[in-house]
């Protein structure tokens, strides 16, 4: 499952302009400045194929990047700015809508979540809407390495208490995975995961 090579190949504006292509695809999905851009990196062992920010919103195109030249990982734009109106909220589920449902060689979609915060409304509905649309999901919970956190609630307690409330809706909950871009916790559970899924 390790990776051997990675390299970008495109980044598309809309579902219809993304590589066509028969080998399978992840997607990476997850508020603005969860760490997905970071997890990119860290997974494939490289500093910056996938442009990082400290500012939200940095990643605003569909950004494919190729591993062992046989499946991709895809970084999406991130929604929910925690201060941006309900309507460009809206606009990603739109945006992102194209993607889901047009891409064929969609393998499963990591929905990354900061456990570094309590329990985000933003988060659930994504997942809600990824479970209504029979979207394969992993969740994926990011920055475990922090311990000094808000409110002085620990990373695994943000964790149950996110799974407490996704179990009100789904008995079975998805699998789940810890990791941290800053100490590689998770790393290679996270392969193991992705290549049980691809079936190689
Ligand atoms: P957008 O592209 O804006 O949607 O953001 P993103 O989800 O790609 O987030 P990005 O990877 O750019 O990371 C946002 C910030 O979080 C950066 O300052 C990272 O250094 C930090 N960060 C990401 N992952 C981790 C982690 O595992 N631990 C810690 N402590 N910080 C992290
Ligand atoms: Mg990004």
């Amino acid at each position: 499952s390790q990776i051997k090579e990675a390299e970008f190949v495109k980044s598309s504006g809309r579902a219809k302009d993304c590589p066509k292509d028969d080998r399978p695809e992840f997607g990476i999905v997850g508020r603005s400045n969860v760490g997905k851009s970071s997890l990119i990196n860290a997974l494939v062992r490289k500093k910056e194929i996938a442009l990082t920010s400290k500012k939200p919103g940095k990643t605003q195109l569909i950004n494919h990047f190729l591993v062992n030249k046989s499946w991709y990982i895809v970084d999406l734009p991130g929604y929910g700015f925690a201060k941006a109106p309900d309507a460009a909220r809206m606009d990603w589920f739109s945006f992102t809508k194209g993607y889901f449902q047009n891409r064929e060689t969609l393998v499963g979609v990591l929905l990354l979540i900061d456990a570094s915060v309590p329990p985000q409304k933003i988060d659930l509905d994504c997942a809600n809407w990824l479970g209504r649309n029979n979207i394969p999901m992993t969740f994926v919970f990011t920055k475990c390495d922090k311990m000094k956190v808000a409110k002085g609630r620990r990373p695994d307690e943000n964790i149950r208490s996110f799974q407490e409330l996704i179990r009100e809706n789904y008995p079975q909950h998805p699998p789940w995975i810890m990791t941290s871009s800053v100490t590689g916790l998770g790393r290679d559970e996270l392969l193991l995961h992705m290549s049980q899924l691809r079936n190689y």
